[in-house]
């Protein structure tokens, strides 16, 4: 059988992720971003987590070569040319989501179907810049993308039934589960989740330390990370993003983005990915303190 192909615009944590579950699900990949620095990135983190899982047994150095071996880089659109279907996961502003959906759609070929990333902007409205919106929608990955099963499948106001249908086929074959979420601000998971997040910043402002909400929401709830260990792991640049398309989307004060995230992502205290956020970390990632 012939090995389809599929496109992922962007190389950070989500599209580097993104482009590694579907390589480890059989597909010929590409993973395209116009910045070298964020492709090198790409690579070096896939090569360590390979070799952390060789080292540990949960990976043959056969499967790993076989994997890598699928999974190519690109600076260039162009080599979106051949694949069935591209995913977009660039960063979360509408401006560089249309920019970046004009290019892939003056590019790819005429029956490729071109899926969003984004976690709560209008599915429509990046749509409306293609010539294609019926073969437009949203695919939201959570993060760790190669990890998490759950894959949110959002039809914009025209997406057809025959792409929607290819979609869910695609979720399947890489082994995701998905749901049907609405085209509001946020979708299901993140309209629940980032307020969440965001109350557990208010916290952390108002006095409280990191460690103690982490540990009320993983000992009190049982969830695998607290909520401040987990807005410095996604990013807080692209939480407060999320935040603030629920702010903007429903026009309701419930949805104000705390203070404290806004100045950390001014002051370059992104999280995990800056070596610093809520807590700091070494260069190999682990936790070695807080800030607050
Ligand atoms: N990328 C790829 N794979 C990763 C990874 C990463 N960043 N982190 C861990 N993994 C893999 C490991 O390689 C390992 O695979 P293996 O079993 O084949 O060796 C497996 O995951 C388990 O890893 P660990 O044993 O090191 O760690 P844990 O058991 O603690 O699991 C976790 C790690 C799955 C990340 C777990 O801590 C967890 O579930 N955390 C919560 C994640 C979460 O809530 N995500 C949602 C974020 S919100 C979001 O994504 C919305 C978006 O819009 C931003």
């Amino acid at each position: 059988m012939e090995t389809k192909k599929v496109a992922v615009i962007g190389a950070g944590l989500m599209g580097s992720g993104i482009a590694q579950a579907c390589a480890q699900a059989g597909y010929e990949v590409v993973n395209i971003d116009t910045f070298a620095s964020a492709i090198e990135k790409a690579k070096e983190n896939i090569t360590k987590l390979f070799e952390r899982k060789v080292a540990k047994g949960s990976m043959t150095e056969d499967k790993k070569k076989e994997i890598l071996g699928r999974l190519n880089y690109s600076e260039n659109f162009e080599d979106v040319k051949g694949a069935f279907l591209v995913v977009e996961a660039v960063p979360e502003k509408i401006e560089i989501k249309k920019d970046t959906f004009k290019r892939i759609d003056a590019v790819a070929d005429p029956e490729t179907i071109i899926v969003s990333n984004t976690s709560g902007l209008s599915i429509s409205e990046i749509a409306s810049v293609t010539n294609r919106p019926q073969k437009v929608m949203g695919a939201h990955f959570f993060y760790p993308a190669p990890v998490m099963k759950l894959l949110e499948l959002v039809r914009g106001l025209v997406t057809s039934d025959e792409t929607y249908d290819t979609v869910k086929e695609f979720a399947a074959a890489i082994g995701k589960t998905t749901v049907d979420a609405p085209e509001f601000p946020g979708f299901m998971v993140n309209r629940i989740l980032v307020p969440m997040q965001n109350e557990a910043a208010f916290m952390v402002m108002e006095g409280s330390k990191p460690e103690d909400v982490d540990n009320a929401m993983k000992l009190g709830c049982n969830h695998p990370m607290g909520p401040i260990e987990l807005t410095d792991f996604v990013g807080i640049d692209t939480m407060l993003a999320t935040m603030t398309g629920l702010y903007n989307g429903f026009h309701d004060s419930k949805y104000r983005p705390c203070p404290l995230l806004e100045t950390m992502v001014k002051s370059g205290m992104l999280g995990k990915k800056s070596g610093q956020g809520f807590y700091k970390y070494d260069e190999k990632g682990n936790k070695i303190g807080s800030s607050f």
